[in-house]
């Protein structure tokens, strides 16, 4: 979700008000999540570098993010949400972490969409949290590893699971160590869209793109019976047209 400040400072206004646009965006994507056939949307909110910035913005990150759990928790739940944090708790404020909490006990009945926040998250560090915990483990298959992938180790962490696409909106055309392993045949998606103006039209556009793509693998063309099952039944009408 990148572009809040730029989309800020091009309108004069301080780029705290690019953050809070950007907490309306995400209002809005996570609407129309299940519409579109996604089943799990993770958001890339706060990388571990992100802690390089002024303490002014970290501050009010944090804070957004607390109101964003906070006053979002009973729509996620009428919504089927589940909400999810992957990334380090360690560095977070206690408070937040407490609504952290409350968010993911109380959604954990949600079945109609999962919503991963990453936080203070690395996939670097996910990798080499993962390569630790795996170390006495003689006979590691790629799942096993992959099951411990999310985080530090430091909470009660959901699953990975591969990438099928992702965005970046903003302008730049880099991972910026985003699940990195995950990723590994992700479809990327760049746009120049600034973050806050990323609507659910940018959105479907960006899913119709997924829907253009050959997937392979590393294979040869696949008939729609041997498309994983994550891929839905446009993927297939693709295929078949
Ligand atoms: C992304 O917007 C939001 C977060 C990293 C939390 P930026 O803050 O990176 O916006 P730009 O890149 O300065 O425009
Ligand atoms: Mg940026």
């Amino acid at each position: 979700m990148d572009g809040n400040g730029r989309w800020a400072t091009a309108r004069g206004l301080p780029r705290e008000e690019g953050h809070r646009a950007g907490v309306a965006a995400v209002r809005r994507i996570v609407e129309v999540v299940p519409r579109l056939g996604v089943d799990l949307l993770t958001l890339y909110a706060f990388s571990s570098d992100n802690w390089r910035r002024p303490q002014a913005e970290v501050d009010h990150l944090m804070r957004l993010l607390l109101e964003f759990l906070e006053t979002d928790l009973p729509e996620c739940i009428e919504r089927g949400a589940r909400i999810r944090v992957i990334g380090s708790r360690a560095r977070l404020g206690e408070t937040l972490r407490a609504a952290i909490a409350t968010a993911e006990s109380a959604t954990a009945g949600g079945r109609d969409m999962e919503v991963r926040i990453a936080l203070d998250y690395s996939s670097r560090d996910a990798i080499l949290a993962a390569a630790q915990r795996a170390a006495t483990s003689n006979t590691l298959t790629r799942e096993d590893f992959a099951r411990r992938l999310s985080g530090d180790g430091s909470a009660e962490l959901p699953e990975s699971r591969d990438v099928d696409l992702l965005i970046r909106t903003g302008g730049e055309s880099r991972l910026s160590d985003f699940l990195l392993w995950e990723c590994a045949y992700a479809e990327l998606y760049f746009t120049d869209t600034p973050w806050p103006d990323f609507d659910e039209t940018h959105f479907a556009a960006a899913i119709r793109t997924f829907y253009t793509r050959q997937r392979r693998f590393g294979g040869l063309p696949a008939y729609p019976s041997q498309v994983r099952s994550a891929q839905t039944r446009q993927y297939a009408e693709y295929w078949l047209r």
